[in-house]
């Protein structure tokens, strides 16, 4: 990529879709996406790190994906579950890579094994700091947002907290994603103009971006058009 003139977002989240489709117009089930998407997710992980996004997040599993077959959320489940034994087993490698891994989304109806793996690999990158990596699973933007609200109203039953302490940060400070900035750029592949409930309070300001290219072919340099597109756009935030 051209660095000049190129203003690198800080947080890049990025919607994987489009596996499905990928795998039908081969004539293959759908469940062969999943697994070519994967390892583009690697390899998009491993390009965001080397020029030097600080933020990533990918969205992998919504709340509303478990309404597919069982066979599908079977088959998923199963890439998630390797990728993190591969995550575990390469130890040292992810300490040279330097990634510091999250999940954001709720355990609570994952595969008893995968929320114990997720939770053996989140501790053990949390002190990396080359790159931040969040991986969406089990998660939904409303879902976020409700679960935020009940922690919340649990300190203001202890009276640990007044409703007045019920601010835009102590929102943002008990979702998933907090202490992270918030994304500067979202990136939907597979032509679909819509945020899925990704990220819905966090994406309040990003700057939104959708490629025609389908997650599975989905590559480094469609990852730099993103980039470069998004450098041309002027951002206000509400001012002028
Ligand atoms: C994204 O690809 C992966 C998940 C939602 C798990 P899809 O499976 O949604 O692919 P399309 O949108 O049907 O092509
Ligand atoms: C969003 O894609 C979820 C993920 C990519 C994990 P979907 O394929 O589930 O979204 P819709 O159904 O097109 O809105
Ligand atoms: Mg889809």
């Amino acid at each position: 990529m051209e660095k000049e003139h190129i203003v690198l977002p800080e947080h890049i989240a990025i919607i994987m879709d489009g596996n499905g489709r990928w795998a039908k117009k081969r004539g293959l089930e759908r469940t062969e996406g999943h697994k070519v998407g994967a390892e583009v997710f690697r390899k998009i992980c491993q390009y965001g790190s080397d020029i030097g996004i600080k933020y990533m997040t990918f969205y992998a599993f919504s709340t509303e994906n478990w309404k597919r077959s069982a066979f599908e959320v079977g088959t998923i489940m199963n890439l998630f579950r390797k990728y993190l034994e591969e995550m575990e087993e390469r130890e040292g490698e992810n300490e040279e890579a330097g990634y510091n891994i999250h999940f954001i989304g709720s355990r609570e109806g994952m595969p008893e094994d995968i929320a114990q793996l997720m939770n053996v690999v989140e501790a053990r990158s949390s002190d990396k700091d080359k790159i931040h990596i969040n991986i969406a699973v089990n998660y939904g933007g409303r879902d976020e947002i409700v679960h935020a609200a009940k922690r919340l109203a649990k300190r203001i039953e202890k009276g640990e907290l007044s409703p007045e302490d019920i601010t835009e940060e102590a929102i943002s400070d008990n979702l998933y994603t907090a202490g992270q900035p918030d994304p500067d750029l979202v990136i939907r592949p597979s032509g679909e103009n819509r945020l899925s409930n990704f990220l819905i309070w966090q994406s309040a300001y990003a700057e939104f971006y959708s490629s025609d290219v389908l997650w599975p072919d989905f590559t480094p340099e469609d990852l730099d058009k993103a980039i470069e597109e998004y450098s041309k756009r002027n951002r206000r935030f509400g001012g002028i």
